[in-house]
């Protein structure tokens, strides 16, 4: 190791090399890193570790670390730059993820397997470099990259709310200390699965909720000493069991896998690569086996409570990513004048009329409401928009729809009562033009299927403005319920 004693000069070139090589995240974020090329490839010597640090904040102002891992067997790291994605250093990096890689158990390499088919969108990989010859590992850990570019990396982690404890006294086993001692630890595991999440490494959940709950198995050399710094396994159950605890928990969860939902899917109407899309879909698969496996020494009640929430996550990123996918193939149709309108004259030959009757009775909407979205419809049609400018539509059609419930302690019905009768509207639309069989059938359905899941994207939203909790939450309501009450729930089924 060299120090920077050695000369001003070396100073200068490391310097360089960081304004050259590095850039921040979010450009007006930091200081600018520069965007000159290097003239050459400098022979370098390392500096120390604490040197580089003021090299590195002397270039990247304002810069901040992040802990990675739990409290006494931690890293830090830079938290707001990355490798300027032209950089060569991004060779250096793939061979490393690869090495990381090699070393995982087979059955993890094999979860990367879907990914490994590169689509015509990712196309781009393949234009400037070696990508397309690599190794397999080498594609995945390239292609994690480039999906990098798609997800929101400038999130952070909203701050948790205190816990809630009432005022009966605590539980015999636990006292405040332990209670603050599981708030900076659920603090810091929630920040790491995010900052696992954020790159993309969906694998390595797995093994961080294990490490978690300390429900692994003893280590074959009989090593079952509790980490430095971690909450002994017999204590974190009686935390556990301890309901406001519990329900402070949940309410983490819930602000937790709101913020992964908005990095993963910052845009649900962007398109991104499939193979993204596959990896998120995934991810979404495994997550609750994940979190059941690591909790199995736990209490029903908190692994319900957070299965619950994990399962509302799961569904979340699924609806998101049909969404999307939905909105690809519907960007087409809406392009294509001969379809647009092919759309427009078999929805004139639509009896309307008919339509109000038979659904009337069933949604009792108010008659004019219904005449003047048929009309809008027809003219935003007519005008070829964009999806966007649809997406701006439905957005109106939602406000003033539930305009008169703003509120309201009856919003979050009045808003389920919504969809149902939009849903069903549209169902009897396409059955008339199914009848008719209306040449532009294919169109509709998908545009359909497309406008019912965006409203319910806006709705849920709404929802959640309108109860002060975040969208996650909203939606994993039921399924709490669900598991709270398993003899309703099983008396639903029979019915
Ligand atoms: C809380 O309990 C732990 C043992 O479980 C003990 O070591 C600690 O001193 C206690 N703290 C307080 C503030 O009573
Ligand atoms: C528009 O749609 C028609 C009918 O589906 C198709 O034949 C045509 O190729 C499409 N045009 C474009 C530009 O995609």
């Amino acid at each position: 190791m060299h120090s920077l004693s050695s000369g001003k000069s070396e100073n200068c070139a490391n310097i360089f090399f960081l304004c050259v090589y590095l850039a921040p995240v979010a450009a007006g974020q930091l200081r600018d890193g520069g965007g000159r090329e290097p003239t050459s490839m400098l022979p370098l010597d390392p500096v120390n570790a604490a040197s580089f640090g003021k090299l590195i904040r002397s270039v990247f102002m304002g810069l901040r670390t992040r802990r990675l891992g739990t409290r006494g067997n931690s890293k830090y790291h830079y938290y707001g730059i990355r490798v300027k994605p032209d950089s060569p250093l991004n060779r250096l990096q793939e061979d490393t993820q690869y090495m990381a890689m090699r070393q995982q158990p087979v059955q993890q390499k094999q979860r990367f397997k879907p990914l490994q088919k590169v689509d015509s969108m990712s196309d781009s990989l393949c234009g400037s470099s070696q990508h397309c010859n690599s190794t397999p590992e080498q594609s995945v850990a390239a292609q994690s990259q480039h999906h990098q570019q798609y997800i929101d990396m400038a999130h952070s982690l909203p701050t948790f709310p205190s816990p809630d404890l009432g005022s009966q006294p605590l539980p015999e086993r636990i006292n405040m200390s332990d209670i603050k001692k599981l708030q900076t630890l659920y603090r810091d595991h929630c920040e790491a699965t995010l900052d696992v999440v954020m790159n993309l490494q969906f694998h390595f959940i797995e093994k961080l909720w294990q490490t978690f709950w300390c429900s692994t198995a003893p280590s074959s050399d009989g090593d079952t000493t509790i980490p430095k710094g971690l909450i002994p396994a017999e204590k974190l159950v009686s935390l556990c069991k301890y309901e406001p605890l519990r329900l402070w928990i949940r309410s983490c969860d819930h602000i937790l896998y709101q913020a992964l939902v908005e990095i993963l899917i910052p845009d649900v109407l962007r398109p991104v690569p499939s193979t993204l899309t596959q990896a998120i879909r995934n991810f979404a698969k495994s997550l609750e086996g994940w979190l059941t496996n690591a909790m199995t020494n736990f209490p029903q009640e908190i692994v319900q409570s957070k299965v619950a929430v994990v399962s509302a996550f799961a569904q979340t990123l699924r609806r998101y990513t049909s969404l999307n996918h939905l909105a690809q193939a519907a960007r087409a149709v809406l392009q294509n004048t001969s379809q647009i309108n092919q759309m427009l004259s078999d929805l004139n030959r639509v009896d309307f009329a008919n339509v109000q009757e038979q659904a009337s009775w069933v949604c009792q909407c108010d008659e004019s409401v219904v005449q003047r979205l048929e009309q809008d419809f027809k003219v935003t049609l007519q005008q070829q928009s964009s999806l966007d400018q649809w997406a701006t539509w439905l957005d109106n059609v939602v406000t003033q729809v539930l305009k008169p419930h703003q509120g309201s302690p009856s919003f979050p019905k009045a808003a389920r009562q919504f969809l149902l009768k939009w849903s069903f509207y549209s169902s009897m639309v396409i059955r008339d033009l199914t009848l008719r069989s209306a040449a532009s059938f294919g169109s509709f359905h998908l545009i359909r299927l497309l406008y019912d899941e965006y409203m319910f994207y806006l709705v849920e939203h709404r929802v959640a403005q309108a109860t002060g909790e975040t969208p996650i939450a909203v939606m994993g309501e039921f399924s709490d319920l669900g598991s709270m009450m398993p003899s309703f729930m099983e008396k639903g089924k029979k019915l």
